[in-house]
């Protein structure tokens, strides 16, 4: 058995406080050269599950790594360092890591030299750490979203005496810039403006891993995404728990309405923001979308559920009526704005009743797309509390039955997409078909079309052929 260096362990009773204590923007990173001569020319392999705040932070991972002379792999077997970036939103999300952590057991007997790293959000929780420690005890180093920053420190401090590490602190967090980071595209980025949440929605952990709502200084956001239409980006997604508090805590008049109409201004070809929260999106928002036409006509819209006494179970705060006449007035100013939406299925106790009025809901909106999930119960959070008296079996029904409903509107604005000609992102070869290529539209419509590979990371104009349910088929109109 080895020794378990705990430098802090997760507590999700601290990780609730919202303490009023001001955050500290930290400006400085510091690399350390004793790791370069360790590390130098060797390989890293780092797999994300989970949203984009989690890819955003691979980035950095693998921007650190880089600094001390790594490389970055695909490859497991020929890696020095791994890691596993966890999501903890879904069980099944978890479940994923698990089955991968397993895989690790047979590499770590071939290369004694491998150091095994687990972090992001399921290493925030305590019960997760120990399960880890009991049935992985080949895994080296824990940390958690807060702890990031410190990699490196924490390869070091691993070389040095070979205990497993654990570093996770539950704390409301500080403001990192200027860190190191390696972006995944070269023509597509995702740009934090604000980290944490402080919802609280019953059923979520992110509030619990990810710590408080803060938001970044509006001129270092502007400066990132500058940097990035320099360099020829073609598209940036603003990235937040719920982007339309951006600015309440920094009480320097900065909103979302006036970051976002800043970052068109710098002329990103095109501008995505996620997510919105449907109580908090405030109509000046709406003005900047309209004004323009960089900023995509797509909005990802959570409901979550369609019953107003769900929503209340969920702690959400609106009601469906003032969730519709939100979109009413998106669609009065914006006729061509689509939307997308989370759904979750089965709430504890929901009745049938109260499950139709998210398909009713769903089908006075007309989603372009959506995200469906099957209500998971996630430790510590209030709504794992209670007793529910609807059978799994029962939620994967309703959950099939939504989707189905959802399918027709989404086929529906698909094949209103025929015959016209859409901009679409070129992002790479197909899965599927290495001599198509695949990109996206406005609205995230995925496109096929035959084309040259010179055309990936360019924005084309496509004529829409054929619309099936979850893909269009295209042809590039070359003018
Ligand atoms: N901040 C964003 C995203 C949060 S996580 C937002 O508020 O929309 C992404 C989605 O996962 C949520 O919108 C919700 O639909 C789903 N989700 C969160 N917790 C869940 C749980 N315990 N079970 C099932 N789905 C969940
Ligand atoms: Fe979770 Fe709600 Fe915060 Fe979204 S707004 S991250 S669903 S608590
Ligand atoms: Fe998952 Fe954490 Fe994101 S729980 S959804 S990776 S904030």
């Amino acid at each position: 058995m080895r020794k378990v260096n705990k430098i802090n362990i997760p507590s999700l009773e601290k990780a609730r406080l919202r303490n009023k204590e001001s955050l500290t923007y930290i400006y400085s990173h510091s690399i350390d050269d004793e790791l370069k001569s360790k590390f130098e020319g060797k390989k890293f392999f780092i797999r994300t599950y989970g949203c984009q705040a989690n890819v955003r932070d691979e980035e950095v991972m693998a921007g650190i790594l880089s600094s001390i002379g790594m490389e970055r792999t695909e490859n497991k077997s020929e890696t020095s360092v791994a890691i596993l970036n966890t999501c903890a939103v879904r069980e099944n999300a978890e479940d994923k890591v698990y089955g991968e952590i397993g895989e690790f057991k047979a590499l770590k007997n071939k290369n004694k030299d491998l150091v095994l790293c687990i972090c992001g959000c399921m290493i925030e929780q305590s019960h997760i750490i120990d399960f880890i420690l009991s049935t992985y005890p080949f895994v080296d180093i824990m940390f958690g979203t807060h702890n990031i920053q410190d990699l490196a420190i924490l390869l070091k401090e691993y070389i040095k005496k070979e205990e497993i590490i654990i570093d996770v602190e539950s704390k409301v967090g500080d403001i990192y810039e200027e860190l190191p980071s390696k972006r995944n595209s070269s023509f597509k980025a995702f740009v934090n403006i604000s980290y944490g949440c402080n919802k609280f929605c019953t059923y979520c952990i992110v509030p619990y891993t990810r710590g408080k709502e803060r938001s970044r200084k509006m001129e270092d956001i502007l400066k990132e995404c500058k940097e990035l239409v320099d360099l020829n980006y073609q598209e940036i997604t603003l990235l937040g728990q719920n982007v339309d508090s951006y600015g309440n805590d920094l009480n320097d008049g900065s909103t979302f309405a006036k970051l976002l109409e800043e970052v068109a201004k710098l002329g990103i070809p095109r501008l995505r923001f996620l997510t919105s929260y449907p109580s908090d999106f405030k109509d000046e928002v709406i003005d900047v979308i309209r004004k323009y036409p960089n900023i995509m006509k797509y909005l990802h819209l959570p409901i979550q559920s369609g019953s107003d006494e769900v929503l209340k179970m969920m702690g959400r705060r609106y009601d469906s009526k003032q969730y519709l006449a939100l979109v009413d007035r998106i669609k009065a100013k914006i006729p061509e704005m689509a939307f997308s939406t989370d759904i979750i299925v089965g709430f504890p106790n929901e009745t049938y009743e109260q499950f139709l009025d998210t398909i009713k809901v769903s089908e006075i909106v007309g989603y372009t797309s959506a995200f469906t999930f099957i209500y998971s119960p996630r430790k510590g959070t209030p709504a794992a509390r209670l007793k529910d008296n609807v059978t799994y079996e029962e939620k994967v029904k309703r959950f099939k039955e939504l989707v189905k409903s959802l399918e027709v509107s989404f086929d529906e604005k698909a094949k209103e997409m025929v015959g016209k000609t859409y901009e679409c992102l070129v992002e790479g070869p197909s899965k599927k078909n290495s001599d198509i290529l695949a990109g996206y539209t406005e609205n995230m419509k995925t496109v096929l079309f035959k084309g040259d590979t010179c055309l990936i990371g360019k924005i084309v104009k496509v004529k829409i052929l054929e619309s099936h349910l979850y893909s269009l088929v295209g042809e590039v109109i070359y003018e």
